[in-house]
């Protein structure tokens, strides 16, 4: 057994669940790194990966029916309705009681983009990357609201440092230091198929986020959550870093959530067909509201249609949540929040036998949608996938970098033809800055377009060009 005073403790757990392996460099690790390695020891709960790595995932659920969701407005009566949610939802971004909250510890491994995938470049015209294009968003609603409104951004281990010094380097992009929070997730170690922990390097253990649902957790033990009600939030709206095209404060959302008084609410987009991979919103025999996968969904329930020829299970989950900042408290209290973890086999890079090599591991995590049946209320509501949902999960073909940009540049387009707005001829690619219009209310009829076939509309541009005078 190896010796380092201090941390008898740690050596001797390792030694007795057997995985000492972990000390195979330990000869060639000067002081420094023999403590760090057994810091990243020292943080590892064997009792869990023991669990996790001997338990089987417990049987999908099969008792549920489709779940309820407020549609888009159809009658007179409906669309009141949203004026009401609307003017409530205003109220409470205008009274300063809503944040913006953005998880990024992902790993974003199918985009292959090295670096937190917030970085990455995509707007069509202006290259703007994930993350800026987000806090322009959230500055403008701050502007239209006249609130402050806190971004809070989850990262990972690996990728916190340079997500903090991407927002520094560019001064918040305009935001107040003080609202932008920045916190990474915990991490959790995967295993090789036998149950062994694998070495990132010699004197590290592979570890993996914990998922998005590791995101209630890290909110609360960053003291995040504390940090909020000292300022007065009450709902924090969630999103994922890799959608472009997200609503990130959307009133009417907002005011059906406090309306209802859920605990949380969630986005749906009709499923494009029966097979498409995205969880679906189900209401539980015992209740509640939350998302099955689309892999433990039933071939006959995927396929299963109504009296009139439509799906029945259709309301696809997008990622979009709200959450009331009391509900994450109540199921924090004080301790790790009891979202299961789920497995998933892929392919680990790790350092074995003196190389590195890629073996198939265990990985570990829980997601976000898993607290929906912990609440007392929830509610889904329904959006169109175009107004909102622009996953970049590849680099190209279905949920892509081209696939987003399209849907930027059409949403885009599509709002300055709803405002009566002229588009030159030669424009082909267009973009709005955020700081512009994050909707189409926020575009000026008389906006002039500079006839060129990539065009920019930034604060600049988006000059008014006084009655009669034809924009050139
Ligand atoms: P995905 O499940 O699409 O994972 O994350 P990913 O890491 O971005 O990409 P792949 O699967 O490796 O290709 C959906 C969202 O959840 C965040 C991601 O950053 C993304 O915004 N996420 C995921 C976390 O914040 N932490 C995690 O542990 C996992």
């Amino acid at each position: 057994m190896i010796e380092f005073p201090g941390y008898e403790a740690i050596i001797s757990r390792v030694y007795e669940n057997h995985q000492e392996h972990v000390f195979q460099y330990w000869d060639e690790l000067d002081d420094s790194e023999k403590k760090l390695l057994l810091d990243d020891l020292a943080e590892i709960d064997f009792t869990l990966l023991n669990r996790l790595y001997t338990e089987k995932e417990s049987a999908a659920p099969s008792d549920f029916e489709p779940a309820p969701y407020i549609g888009i407005p159809m009658t007179d009566e409906e669309r009141r309705e949203w004026d009401r949610a609307r003017s409530a939802g205003v109220e409470l971004a205008r009274a300063g009681r809503v944040a913006a909250f953005v998880v990024a510890g992902g790993q974003g491994s199918r985009l292959g983009y090295e670096g937190p995938k917030g970085k990455f470049p995509i707007g069509p015209v202006s290259g703007k990357t994930l993350f800026q294009i987000h806090a322009e968003k959230i500055m403008k609603y701050a502007r239209k609201y006249g609130a402050s409104i806190p971004f809070l951004i989850m990262t990972s281990r690996a990728n916190h440092a340079e997500t903090e010094a991407y927002f520094r380097e560019n001064r918040w992009f305009g935001l107040a230091q003080a609202d932008v929070i920045i916190f990474p997730q915990n991490m959790i170690p995967s295993l090789d198929t036998h149950g062994k922990l694998m070495l990132e390097t010699k004197h590290s253990v592979f570890k993996n986020p914990d998922g998005h649902g590791g995101s209630l957790t890290a909110l609360h033990t960053s003291g995040a959550l504390t940090e909020m009600k000292k300022r007065g939030v009450e709902i924090i709206s969630y999103f994922q870093v890799d959608n472009p095209l997200v609503r990130i404060i959307d009133p009417v959302f907002i005011g059906f959530h406090a309306l209802k008084g859920a605990d949380a609410s969630s986005k749906a987009v009709r499923k494009a067909y029966p097979e498409e991979k995205v969880g679906v919103f189900v209401r539980f025999a015992r209740g509640a509201i939350g998302v099955v996968e689309y892999s433990d969904l039933p071939e006959e329930k995927t396929r299963s249609v109504d009296a009139k020829g439509n799906l029945r299970y259709s309301s696809g989950s997008v990622a979009i949540h709200i959450f009331r900042r009391k509900f994450i408290e109540r199921i924090a209290d004080g301790k790790e929040i009891s979202l299961p973890f789920h497995t998933a086999r892929k392919k680990i890079r790790t350092l074995a036998e003196g190389a590195e090599r890629e073996v198939d591991g265990l990985k570990f995590e829980k997601f976000v949608f898993d607290a929906l049946p912990l609440t007392d209320k929830n509610i889904v509501f329904e959006t169109l996938r175009e107004a909102e949902f622009a996953p970049v999960k590849n680099a190209s073909g279905l949920d892509s970098v081209e696939s987003a940009q399209r849907m930027m540049i059409e949403q885009h387009m599509g709002w300055l033809r709803g405002r009566g707005i002229r588009m030159p001829a030669k424009a082909r690619v267009v973009e709005i800055s955020p700081l512009v219009a994050v909707e189409a209310e926020d575009l000026d009829p008389g906006l002039a377009i500079t006839d060129e076939e990539k065009v920019y509309i930034d604060e600049n541009a988006a000059r008014s060009v006084p009655p009669g005078h034809p924009p050139q």
